[in-house]
Parts: structure tokens; C-alpha cells; sequence
């Protein structure tokens, strides 16, 4: 299933979404953007999470355009996923948002679009906008974002159509046991925000010894025990180098024990919003 940068999982409506792809979170729009996500995509990227927060659709848009002729394939071949903002959740403001997205990006349809925060009486309301812009074929799979198992179960309750993913902060400090066991339950595909716990898990002792004894690095390891978890994952980072790192985590195994001393390593730590308890 994992064997390469290529490698798709099947969502629960027959689409295919890559394992990895490349997160664009914090980084602006501008040149530097453009040639960042245009590396990507000639390595071998072929799937790009940005949000309409992020303020760089723009620059993602010109980065596809232009990263697609240069590799020589199509847009087709790419998944691209964005989100609504909290400001937009509503089924009018939904829909507007989407064509918002859509026109800064340059495109015509959206692989994957998620609700990005669950606002507690707004997020049912943006989930019928959602609903009805798949239906009519404008988006290929739709989801939600920091959804909690009450969450998921609350919106289940009126959905039509049953979210085909769920993306949340999950790394080696922040395991998610209760949302994952929920989502593999109910055939929501997890996704990774933060994978590499932007950046704190570098210099954790057992990461840097198992990352020697597998002639890894870390952030290789941590993204290899997402794959192995069934956890898409979605690494941010604008240095070539380690854009080329990130993705060479194909080429080994985790054994179980390996993967075990990982889990150990949970502490239910987020460096994010906690979507119980966010204001914003
Ligand atoms: N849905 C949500 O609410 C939500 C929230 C946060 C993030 N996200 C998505 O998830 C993506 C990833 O999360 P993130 O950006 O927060 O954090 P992350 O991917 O865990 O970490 C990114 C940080 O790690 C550094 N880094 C990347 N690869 C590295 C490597 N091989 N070695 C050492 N350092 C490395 C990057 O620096 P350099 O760039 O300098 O390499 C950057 O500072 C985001 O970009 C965004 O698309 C979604």
C-alpha cells in the first residue's frame, strides 16, 4: 500500500488520496511558495493541503499551474485540498467561500475541501454547503477538520453524506486513540496536521535512537509510523532538502515494537488549539 510518494489510500467514496503531501500552513504568498510547492510536485509530490486562512491560495494556484507542466502531468494526477474558515461557516457563506477558493487557486474543482474548526451551531449548517457542492460534482471528497469523536457523532446525526476525512494535530506526543479508533470505525480516513509536531520531537531520545538504528532521521521515522498507523500525513517544509527527506520514508519498516515504543511516547500534548476550548 505505502510503496511510494504516489501511493494512494481508497476514501470511502472510491477516491483515491495520497498517503503524503505537503503542508503549506505559515507560509506566505509569494515566489518563494511557488517554487517551494513546484520542487515538490517535480519530486514527486502530488497532493498540497492549504486553507483559505493560510492567505497563499494564490501562490498554490500558480505553483499547480505551473508545477504541472514542468513535471509533465496533469492536474488530474494532483489532490488538492483546502478549507473553510470559521468566519464563512454558514450554507451561503459556505458555498461563496468555496467559489472564493476555487478562483484564487485557479481551479475548477477541489479535490478535497474540509470544515476547518468545529464552531459549535455553524459547523451542521457549512456541512449542508458541503454536501450539496459534491453532489452537484464541484468538489471530489469532502471532510472536516479537528472534529472530536462528539463532534463526528453530533454531525452524523443530519449528515447525508458521511465525512471522508478527518484532519487532526497528531504526532508521537498527541495520539488521538479515541478519534482514530472512532474514524477507522466509521470509515473516515485520518489525517496528520503538524506531523512533525512542528519541529519539537527532533532531539527526542527514543526517535534519535531509533532513527540511527534504521540509518533514518527522526522526522523520516515519525512520518514512516504515520503510514504505518494508516494516518495520511502532510509535512510542512520550504527547504528543498528537507522536502526530499520527508518523502523518502518508503524505503523501510517499523517493526511492531518499533511502532509500540512510538505510541509509549503519547501524552496527549497538543501544540495547537484544543477544539473543545478555542475562540476563534
Ligand atoms: N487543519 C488544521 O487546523 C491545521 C493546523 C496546522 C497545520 N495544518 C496543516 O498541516 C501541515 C503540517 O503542519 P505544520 O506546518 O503545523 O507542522 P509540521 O509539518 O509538524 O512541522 C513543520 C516545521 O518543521 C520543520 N521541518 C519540516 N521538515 C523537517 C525536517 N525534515 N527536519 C527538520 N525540520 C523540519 C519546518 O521547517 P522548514 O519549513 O524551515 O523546513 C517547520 O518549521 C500544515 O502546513 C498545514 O497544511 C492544518
Amino acid at each position: 500500500m505505502n510503496k511510494s510518494l504516489q501511493s494512494t489510500t481508497t476514501l470511502h467514496n472510491g477516491v483515491k488520496m495520497p498517503w503524503m503531501g505537503i503542508g503549506v500552513f505559515k507560509v506566505e504568498e509569494g515566489p518563494e511558495l511557488v517554487k517551494t510547492l513546484k520542487y515538490a510536485i517535480k519530486h514527486g509530490y502530488r497532493s498540497i493541503d492549504t486553507a483559505a486562512i493560510y492567505g497563499n491560495e494564490a501562490s498554490v494556484g500558480q505553483a499547480i499551474q505551473e508545477g504541472v507542466k514542468e513535471a509533465g502531468i496533469s492536474r488530474e494526477e494532483l489532490f488538492i485540498t483546502s478549507k473553510v474558515w470559521n468566519s464563512d461557516l454558514g450554507y451561503e457563506s459556505t458555498i461563496a467561500a468555496y467559489e472564493t477558493s476555487l478562483n484564487k487557486l485557479g481551479l475548477d474543482y477541489l479535490d478535497l475541501y474540509l470544515i476547518h474548526w468545529p464552531v459549535e451551531n455553524k459547523y451542521k449548517e457549512a456541512w449542508r454547503a458541503l454536501e450539496s457542492l459534491y453532489k452537484e460534482g464541484k468538489i471530489k471528497a469532502i471532510g472536516v477538520s479537528n472534529f472530536q469523536v462528539h463532534h463526528l457523532e453530533e454531525l452524523m446525526k443530519d449528515a447525508k453524506v458521511k465525512p471522508m476525512v478527518n484532519q487532526v494535530e497528531y504526532h508521537p506526543r498527541l495520539t488521538q486513540k479515541e478519534v482514530h479508533t472512532f474514524c477507522k470505525n466509521n470509515g473516515i480516513q485520518l489525517e496528520a496536521w503538524s506531523p512533525l509536531m512542528q519541529g519539537q520531537l527532533l532531539n527526542q531520545s527514543i526517535l534519535i535512537e531509533m532513527a540511527k538504528k534504521h540509518n533514518k532521521t527522526v522526522p523520516q521515522i515519525i512520518l514512516r509510523w504515520d503510514l504505518q498507523n494508516g494516518v495520511i500525513t502532510i509535512p510542512k517544509s520550504t527547504k528543498e532538502h528537507r522536502i526530499m527527506e520527508n518523502s523518502s520514508v518508503f524505503d523501510f519498516n517499523l517493526s511492531e515494537a518499533d511502532m509500540e515504543r512510538i505510541n509509549s511516547l503519547n501524552q496527549n500534548h497538543r501544540v495547537g488549539p484544543d477544539p473543545d476550548n478555542f475562540d476563534f
